[in-house]
């Protein structure tokens, strides 16, 4: 086992300029955060509390374990996506432990936007749902929303992936013996009214809590029928008459305690199949990571020293340290659990990926997580890589990663460009999480290649016109490109669509993977079939 070289190769000056620059970027970060816990205007917010509700983050806070960490899934999700929407897309999804057990929860903000779904509302419902299957989490959902934003119809309605997968997949959830619990504390009219139909066991509010497949008024002018909230779908009418919900509730709290006593009794809890080791702290400071990590993306960033300041006692036991050595593979442990870490050193050459290929196939034979630390501009290109066969090498990689059914993490900790994001378990390849560092960037190339891809092509089409153009009007030409490229390849740009699960400040990551792998720890082991390797 190899303890990591602890000594700093970033000359002093450069350290300091590198964490004053971090220290802004994690300031940004907590500001995006802050907006995304307020929630709705302060209108909304003031009309919700004088309706005697929790806002939304109180009430998970109420149906929480005291002291239970909530690791908050998408919390970006949807960042200026929509107007007068703030980051979170009108939903709070995240796992935390309840009665001890750790649960799924997904929470309607009806602050926003009386908590209806848009596009991406129903994304990030899924992608919750999704995590909670992975990791057989129960899924408690409080329900406190408008159903469908109308307007965003095509983004909510017909495909797969909407508002109807929700459906499909509480159902296949409840078939799969993961238990479905929903707690009605607001109205859910229409679609909104399947999502707790479709639950084991429902809780409703008292005088709060209603639920419809057309409210009121769009009773009366379906049918001329005059009703009232309450007859139509409230609490008591649904817990004594119809039966729709099992359990009433005085308020917000009652509720959330009744649900609390609902995962008390869910049986038996699923116990740990992988041992854990004694968590210890990395013998380097993780806060130097501030200071390693290059504010010049033209400068690349030590990312050995990276992992000196992540893993457990810092020690990786290194594979193939003298072989491919653009990628760094070797076992380590993170809060005690033992891990495989795949974590780029410069461009993947073909040895690197053959590397990764054996390393990758190591860990499926012995049933360890996979974490891939991307810091990648792609596979290497040329006449001699062409001739090495480096497709065929990626073509391995890529292999070996897609058919291993370890857990897999992404974390993209600088650039993760083109094929080399794809290799890094980008999330194409559904990795059971995928977050960024703030600095991370991710696009098919880099702004500066992009721009000069497209000017070549269009310097053919003017050739085989007979015209020719200025350098500055080539300048013209590429700056738009340079820029689109550079708002793309933004981390916040992946959250906001949900490409990543959420943004790590690095010092969290230990902690975010730790409990990551302890969930995963509990999951029974699926076992790899590799499909067919070029060789
Ligand atoms: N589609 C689009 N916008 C909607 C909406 C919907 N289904 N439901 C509510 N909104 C918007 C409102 O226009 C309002 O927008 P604003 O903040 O820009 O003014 C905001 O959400 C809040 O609505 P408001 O009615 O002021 O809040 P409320 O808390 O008093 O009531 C509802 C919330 C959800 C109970 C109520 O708006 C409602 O009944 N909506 C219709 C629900 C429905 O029939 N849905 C069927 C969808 S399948």
């Amino acid at each position: 086992m190899t303890i990591l070289d602890s000594r700093l190769s970033t000359p002093e000056e450069d350290f300091r300029r590198n964490q004053e620059a971090y220290a802004i970027v994690i300031a940004d970060l907590h500001a995006r955060r802050r907006r995304a816990c307020e929630g709705g205007p302060p209108k909304a917010r003031a009309k919700h509390v004088a309706r005697n509700k929790l806002l939304p983050r109180d009430r998970v806070e109420a149906l929480l374990d005291p002291g239970s960490p909530f690791l908050e899934v998408a919390q970006l999700a949807g960042e200026d996506l929509y107007e007068g929407v703030p980051p979170g897309a009108s939903i709070i999804t995240g796992i935390g432990l309840i009665s001890g057990r750790p649960c799924m929860i997904i929470a309607n903000d009806a602050t926003v936007k009386g908590g209806t779904y848009y596009g991406m509302t129903c994304k990030k419902h899924v992608r919750a749902q999704a995590i909670a299957w992975e990791h057989r989490l129960p899924c408690i959902t409080l329900v406190d929303s408008g159903g469908a934003f109308l307007p965003d119809q095509k983004n909510i309605f017909p495909d797969y992936g909407q508002f109807g997968t929700i459906f499909n997949n509480q159902v296949r959830m409840s078939a799969d013996r993961i238990p479905q619990i929903a707690v009605i504390m607001g109205p859910c009219t229409a679609g909104g009214a399947y999502i707790p139909a479709l639950c084991d066991q429902v809780v409703i509010v008292r005088g709060q809590g209603f639920m419809y497949l057309g409210g009121p008024e769009l009773t009366f002018a379906a049918t001329g029928e005059k009703v009232d909230a309450e007859s139509l779908g409230g609490a008591q009418m649904h817990c004594s008459v119809s039966g729709v919900t099992d359990h009433i509730a005085e308020d917000d709290r009652h509720a959330l305690a009744i649900a609390r006593e609902i995962v008390r009794d869910l049986g038996e809890q699923p116990v740990a199949r992988r041992r854990r080791a004694e968590s210890v702290a990395p013998r380097s400071d993780p806060r130097e990571i501030y200071g390693i990590i290059s504010r010049d993306p033209k400068i690349p960033t030590s990312t050995r020293e990276i992992l000196a300041r992540f893993v457990d006692d810092s020690r990786f036991h290194e594979f193939k340290p003298l072989y491919g050595d653009t990628l760094l593979t070797g076992f380590a442990r993170i809060h005690g659990h033992e891990v495989g870490i795949l974590a780029n050193q410069g461009v993947l050459f073909a040895e690197s990926a053959m590397k990764a290929t054996h390393f990758i196939e190591l860990c499926c034979q012995r049933d360890i997580p996979l974490v891939f630390m991307s810091d990648v501009t792609g596979f290497m290109v040329g006449r001699a890589a062409e001739q090495g066969g480096i497709a065929k090498a990626g073509a391995k990689m890529i292999t070996a990663m897609a058919s291993a059914n370890v857990p897999k993490y992404t974390i993209m900790i600088g650039a993760s460009y083109g094929a080399g994001y794809l290799a890094m378990c980008g999330r194409a390849f559904n990795p059971t999480a995928m977050f960024a560092w703030p600095t991370g960037r991710s696009a098919i190339m880099g702004p500066e290649q992009a721009a000069l891809v497209l000017s070549l092509v269009r310097r053919q089409i003017l050739k085989s016109e007979g015209k020719e153009w200025t350098p500055e009007e080539e300048e013209a030409f590429k700056a738009p490109i340079r820029k689109e490229y550079e708002d793309f390849q933004r981390a916040y740009n992946f959250s906001s669509n949900l490409w990543v699960d959420g943004i790590l400040d690095p010092l969290e990551t230990r902690d975010t993977m730790g409990l990551m792998l302890d969930l995963a720890a509990r999951v029974p082991a699926k076992p790899t079939n590799f499909g067919v390797f070029r060789i």
